[in-house]
């Protein structure tokens, strides 16, 4: 069992008497959370800092470090959002430029908006089949930096939301021969590596920065991530002075345990845990097949649409042929069958599966799915409009700091086509924006939001009156 686990234990039933934080004092017998409180303390001696690790912390990093292979591991304990605030703002200067994927989380944008970044984007194409954003290919990257000044770093998310795959190591290869680096927001990819039949890892194909969620696809608890570096284009030093800004002063030593008991689950038993990961997978695909309506993405679909791989793991269900919006099936999914998916998009529906899944858990999925499927109605003409990415590149009329730090005003939805956006309009989960601040409303963009709030979907950055908030015309603010 993990050493920083253990000597928490220890410690928290040894004699030792707290005159320090947290406010708790280790104290709270019979209250709920009680084990949680015992091992709930701060940087006391032998505990070593997670901001200038030597000790027992850089012990536990370094152990996961070599089951990835990057240079360097960190461990993040405010999501991988903290890992990508800091790794863009490593390698851009203020008012530098990236080359970012327009379908990439709030967190890449959050991170250009801090260090006012002139931003260029990567529009990955729609799949024909299911109208999801795909990943990003090699050509497209080094067209764009061949054709543009300046670009500091490219960041890239694989897998996606969805799961899907670029080629992460030629699109290094081609970014390398600029001498930038390339950042990958690997955030739903954790587990990819730890067997042979699961896709390799961003780490493996060369990336200089990648962040890891360990959260969402390994068995560690909410907020932990990774961030592993690599190569001699980052400054290290740079990487921990942002590390020390973003996340707290205060790291939570229940989390920091918590990674180190999921990489002791997955150095024990790696290859029996993927496995039987995989062997579910195949199985639960394999009925699937017999879907008549529902469209399930799998790998070769992905492929044939010039992506390099799938992620095991993302079951992505799509309604496009049948009467159902994603959010009808999600709801029938919750209330009638009690299976609680990761998302709904208007179109489709998401489903995570880790090596913590029970078999029963894929069987349970699987069973509705088939009996939704013989009752779900074919729709004649099929029109689905995709969650993240819009088929045309919208205009921009400003930058989005400029955007998001000026005057502001809420403007109707159906009023605000011409009009700049002041903020992110973003279904939640995935949190990745329809328009970002800076861009301009079209009919395209304004019939997607309608759709989404008519399919009842969650969407931030639209109120009940149906607003989005827009830079002021003429000066007036009322936001
Ligand atoms: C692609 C992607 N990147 C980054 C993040 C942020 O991760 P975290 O919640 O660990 O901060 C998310 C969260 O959903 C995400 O989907």
């Amino acid at each position: 069992m993990g050493g920083l686990y253990e000597k928490l234990v220890e410690y928290g039933r040894s004699d030792f008497y707290p005159y320090h934080m947290p406010g708790h004092k280790r104290n709270m017998k019979g209250q709920p959370l009680e084990e949680y409180y015992n091992i709930d303390i701060t940087e006391i001696d032998g505990f070593d800092n997670l901001h200038q690790a030597d000790g027992i912390l850089l012990e536990c990093e370094k152990r996961i470090n070599r089951l990835y292979g990057s240079d360097e591991t960190f461990f993040l304990i405010n999501g991988s959002t903290a890992g990508i605030l800091s790794a863009v703002s490593c390698v851009v200067e203020t008012g530098g430029k990236i080359l970012i994927v327009r379908n990439c989380h709030k967190s890449v944008y959050h991170a250009a908006y801090l260090r006012n970044c002139e931003i260029g984007y990567l529009y990955p194409k729609l799949s024909d089949r299911f109208e999801i954003a795909m990943g990003v290919s090699s050509e497209d990257v080094r067209q764009r930096l061949e054709t543009e000044e300046g670009i500091a770093a490219v960041v890239i998310t694989s897998p996606t939301y969805e799961g899907i795959i670029s080629d992460v190591e030629k699109i290094v290869e081609t970014v390398h021969n600029y001498r930038i680096p390339v950042i990958v927001d690997e955030a739903h990819g954790a587990h990819l590596g730890f067997s042979e039949k699961f896709p390799e890892s961003a780490v493996s194909a060369g990336a200089d920065l990648v962040i890891h969620s360990l959260h969402k696809t390994l068995p560690s608890p909410t907020q932990t991530a990774l961030l592993h570096v690599s190569g001699n284009l980052v400054d290290r030093n740079r990487l921990r002075r942002y590390l020390s800004i973003y996340q707290s002063s205060s790291p939570s030593y229940p989390l920091m345990a918590g990674m180190e008991l999921c990489f002791d689950i997955i150095e024990k038993d790696k290859e029996k845990l993927f496995n039987r990961m995989y062997e579910y997978w195949e199985e639960m695909l394999g009925k699937l097949e017999q879907c008549q309506v529902f469209r399930i993405m799998r790998r070769q679909d992905i492929v044939q649409e010039g992506m390099k791989d799938f992620d095991v793991g993302k079951l992505v269900i799509s309604t496009i042929a049948t009467k159902w919006s994603g959010q009808q099936l999600y709801d029938i999914l919750l209330h009638k069958y009690h299976l609680q998916l990761e998302m709904a998009a208007d179109s489709y529906v998401l489903a995570m599966f880790t090596i913590m899944d029970t078999k029963e858990g894929y069987e349970r999925l699987t069973k509705a799915i088939l009996e939704l499927d013989r009752q779900a109605e074919r729709k004649s003409c099929i029109t689905a409009k995709n969650a993240g990415v819009k088929n045309t590149c919208p205009e921009i009329s400003c930058k989005l700091t400029e955007a998001m730090d000026g005057e502001k005003e809420w403007v109707n939805l159906m009023e605000s086509r011409g009009r700049t956006a002041a903020d992110f309009v973003n279904l939640y989960p995935p949190g990745i924006p329809v328009i970002v601040p800076g861009e301009i409303y079209d009919e395209e963009i304004i019939s997607r939001i309608r759709d989404f709030r008519r399919h009842k979907l969650t969407i931030q950055g639209l109120n009940e009156k149906m607003e989005v908030i827009c830079t002021a015309a003429g000066g007036r603010t009322r936001s």
